[in-house]
């Protein structure tokens, strides 16, 4: 791989450990994928793994411990918020967890992290813009960034990241490349969504039928809300590993079919009708039977109109003692919803507010939770899944609310 000769002195050790073990990771990375150099990025977003993950917790500290300094901007996902602790009641993480997450936060944040904790990093400091390179994990971000801003990013594993962010570099390869980010299945909407679910349940049809591949989606409207475009790509990812779509007219480098595959030819088409989300979310629901133990929202985290139109179904209703209601969202928008009026409305109806946490960082398995209610599709396919098989209600926010409170 050719280097810089900054580069080289940076990997050679002259501008400190961390800088060296860095460097060593990404140029191991760029030959495995045969990355013929290394490129800046412009921002990092970066992942605090599960506690658990010791490795990972190891990594992170050694790159601290090794002097690391974030020299990109570098913000953070969600994780096991440890202020959230007695807001979660009964239901504790073992010790060596809480610890184990505390190490991690302190050596990222001694690197220098932006303390955002949000899983939308580009609506709370973390904007690129059309065309520039990040290096970003959490895949409902990734395919945000890939297809509706027009950044460019592959899916960034932890530990990658960090050595992006004390680097300022990435291997060039995967999406980073215009030849890889040609469409290769061309999906047409013969069903115009009409709500935030509905787009959930596009994504999931997407994710399952084109994991892998570059989606082009026609037919989708002009202005569709950054929201919607959220929820789609993150059900997406999840549903099926996807990190970049092109809805055309929407996707900046896909302003027509032919721009969006690049000369090339559809791989093969499908369409999405009304009965595909029927279908969709009739797979989603795996509930058997029983009570429901929780409801889950905030999946990836909401936005402030979000926010007010939950405090609006909540307002005047009360969460059912044996029902936990959690919410999941930023520090930001939730001081914004606190300004507005929203947060007391949601709290005072028995939803429990978490702030930068998120449900994957805890051990739900051991929490004794059968059936869990959500609105969000990506939260349906990630608590179904291993380590947590949870058996999942899924439906719209207001039957959510409805269930929760009658
Ligand atoms: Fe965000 Fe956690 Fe969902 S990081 S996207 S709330 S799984």
């Amino acid at each position: 791989m050719y280097l810089t000769q900054e580069e080289e002195r940076m990997l050679k050790g002259e501008y400190g450990q961390a800088v060296k073990l860095s460097m060593e990771i990404l140029t191991g990375i760029g030959s495995v994928y045969e990355a013929k150099r290394l490129v800046p990025v412009r921002s990092v977003h970066a992942g605090c793994a599960y506690p658990n993950f010791v490795a990972s917790v190891e990594l992170m500290e050694k790159f601290a411990d090794l002097g690391g300094k974030f020299r990109t901007v570098t913000t953070a996902n969600p994780r096991l918020n440890p202020d959230n602790i007695d807001l979660w009641g009964d239901l504790k993480e073992p010790e060596n967890l809480q610890l184990a997450n505390i190490r991690q936060h302190r050596a990222i944040e001694k690197m220098g992290v932006v303390p955002n904790w949000s899983c939308t990093p580009y609506f709370e400091g973390n904007l690129p813009r059309f065309g520039e390179v990040v290096s970003w994990v959490e895949s409902s971000a990734i395919v945000f960034a890939n297809s509706v801003i027009g950044a460019r990013t592959n899916r960034t594993t932890i530990g990658v990241d960090v050595a992006s962010a004390i680097t300022g570099r990435i291997p060039e390869f995967g999406l980073l490349l215009d030849e890889n980010r040609a469409g290769e299945v061309l999906v047409k909407m013969e069903y115009q969504p009409d709500n935030m679910f509905n787009y959930n349940n596009i994504g999931f049809i997407i994710g399952k039928t084109c994991s892998g591949k570059v989606p082009v989606i026609e037919g989708l409207p002009a202005f569709t809300s950054a929201n919607k475009l959220k929820v789609m790509g993150a059900a997406a990812a999840t549903r099926g590993g996807i990190a970049l779509y092109h809805a055309v007219g929407i996707t900046p480098e896909a302003r027509t079919r032919t721009e969006a595959f690049k000369g090339n030819k559809p791989e093969y088409e499908l369409a999405i009708q009304e009965r595909d989300i029927k279908a969709a979310v009739e797979e989603m629901n795996c509930i058997k039977s029983g009570k429901i133990d929780a409801v889950l929202t905030g999946c990836p985290y909401p936005s402030i109109d979000e926010m007010k139109q939950l405090a609006g179904l909540l307002k005047d209703r009360k969460v059912r003692r044996d029902i936990m209601f959690c919410l999941f969202a930023s520090g930001n928008i939730i001081n914004y919803a606190q300004e507005l009026g929203y947060k007391e409305v949601i709290e005072s109806s028995g939803v429990k507010i978490f702030e930068g946490d998120c449900i994957v960082s805890h051990s739900v398995q051991a929490w004794g939770w059968k059936n869990i209610a959500t609105n969000s599709a990506k939260c349906a396919c990630t608590v179904s899944a291993a380590p947590t098989y949870l058996d999942v209600l899924y439906t719209d926010i207001e039957e959510c609310v409805k269930l929760a409170t009658t």
